[in-house]
């Protein structure tokens, strides 16, 4: 009865202990155990696989010494500070995921392990078992990700910073926009006032006024019509309205005595400005759009005016070379600090240096453009408080 009864148990044994086996075997965890001295007591087949042992080679060893050695960056793990030993020593549950394990090899791999300590019925601690597995891929996924996630971290901070500046200079823009019209409304205001003056005198003292006195209110009107045409046509060239808009009109004109005039009329606006005119030919005659050069002329005469600082007389040159005619304008002012030079064309760009004097940044863009209209060259040189020299190239062919 008695043999019956422990043969029974022996095969109940038998069976739970194959149960044992053959769920340790096909778990696809790495499964091994130690005793309290921290070495191998079982192994199971995928343990043994993911860390490129044979099974029977591990039994009995220290673990640590063969698969937790070193840390991830090389250095030495003392069996100490291992978490899988702690687990024994303190009795308690441990779960890593931030350490490696390393193969037969000397390759190694990032896992994921729980040490769990194991006691007898009695209570003892008589060990403990680890249950680890390869989370390579899982690593891969999650620096995949946060690289993806800093890089769209930082391209949201690149556009940020793009449309933070884009509205910037809209701002900007809208102000200079602004400042620009009202600047326009000043600037018609006076030719207006001086026609109104000019045409109510006609008016008023018509019977009074000699036939000289008439006709100097009647050029005064002109001068003033001719102003006006003047700005609109720059207007015309800032409101990106089509340059071929402008009218060319290659008029035969004797350059020499246009630019005693334009100066002439110039000293008018400005009149406490010095403008030492010279010329090498006495006679410069050749088709070129009166309106387009006056205008040309006058901007660059206003920045000399304007960016002085001395005394000294504004010089303006006028000669010919090669079937040109160069106009060249010095002044000995501010100047234009380099980094400026490149970018002094484009439309409201103004020069680091010019404090508080007032300007919108468009003459130039004006003059370049109007250049280009009669396909003239235009140059500029200069240096920081020392002036600026504007040399302008126009072909004296006619141009239709
Ligand atoms: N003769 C000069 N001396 C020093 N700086 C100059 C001179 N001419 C032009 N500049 C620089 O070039 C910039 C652009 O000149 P531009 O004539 O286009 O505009 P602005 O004079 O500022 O305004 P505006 O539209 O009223 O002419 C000026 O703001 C100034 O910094
Ligand atoms: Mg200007």
């Amino acid at each position: 009865m008695e043999q019956e009864y422990n043969r029974k148990t022996d095969v109940e044994l038998a069976n739970l202990r194959r149960q044992h086996q053959l769920i340790l075997n096909s778990v696809g965890e790495g499964i091994y155990g130690l005793d309290t001295q921290g070495n191998t007591t079982f192994v199971n087949p995928a343990a043994a696989s993911l860390i490129g042992w044979e099974r029977a080679d591990l039994i009995g060893k220290s673990m640590h010494a063969i698969l937790h050695h070193s840390k991830p960056d090389g250095t030495v793990y003392p069996r100490e500070e291992c978490h899988i030993y702690a687990a024994f020593k303190e009795g308690r549950i441990r779960r890593v995921d931030n350490e490696v394990f390393w193969r037969k090899d000397g390759t190694s791999f990032p896992v994921e392990y729980i040490s769990t300590p194991i006691h007898d019925e009695k209570g003892n601690l008589v060990g403990s078992v680890v249950t680890f597995r390869d989370i390579s891929q899982r690593k891969l996924s999650e620096s995949i990700l946060q690289r993806a996630n800093e890089e769209l971290e930082q391209r949201v901070a690149e556009r940020t910073s793009e449309l933070s500046k884009a509205n910037k200079q809209l701002q900007q823009l809208n102000e200079v926009r602004s400042r620009f019209v009202s600047m326009v409304c000043h600037e018609f205001r006076n030719p207006l006032n001086n026609i109104a003056f000019s045409v109510s005198s006609l008016k008023r003292y018509n019977r009074q006024l000699s036939a000289i006195q008439k006709t100097e209110y009647l050029s005064d009107v002109e001068v003033n019509i001719e102003r006006m045409t003047q700005m609109i046509d720059e207007l015309l060239v800032i409101g990106e309205i089509e340059p071929k808009g402008i009218y060319i009109n290659p008029d035969q004109l004797n350059k020499v005595d246009f630019c005693q005039e334009l100066i002439t009329e110039f000293k008018q606006t400005n009149p406490n400005c010095q403008i030492k005119f010279m010329s090498s030919q006495a006679f410069l005659k050749a088709g070129i759009d009166r309106r387009l050069l006056r205008s040309i002329l006058t901007n660059i005469l206003t920045n000399a005016v304007r960016y002085s600082t001395s005394d000294r007389a504004i010089e303006f040159k006028l000669s010919a070379n090669n079937n040109c005619a160069i106009f060249t304008i010095q002044d000995w002012g501010i100047g234009i600090p380099k980094s400026d030079l490149d970018t002094i064309f484009e439309p409201f760009h103004r020069g680091k240096n010019v404090s508080n004097i007032p300007g919108t940044g468009l003459g130039l863009n004006i003059v370049k453009r109007f250049i280009d209209l009669l396909d003239g060259e235009i140059e500029i040189a200069s240096k920081v408080n020392r002036g600026t020299k504007v040399k302008i190239k126009i072909s004296l062919q006619n141009k239709s």
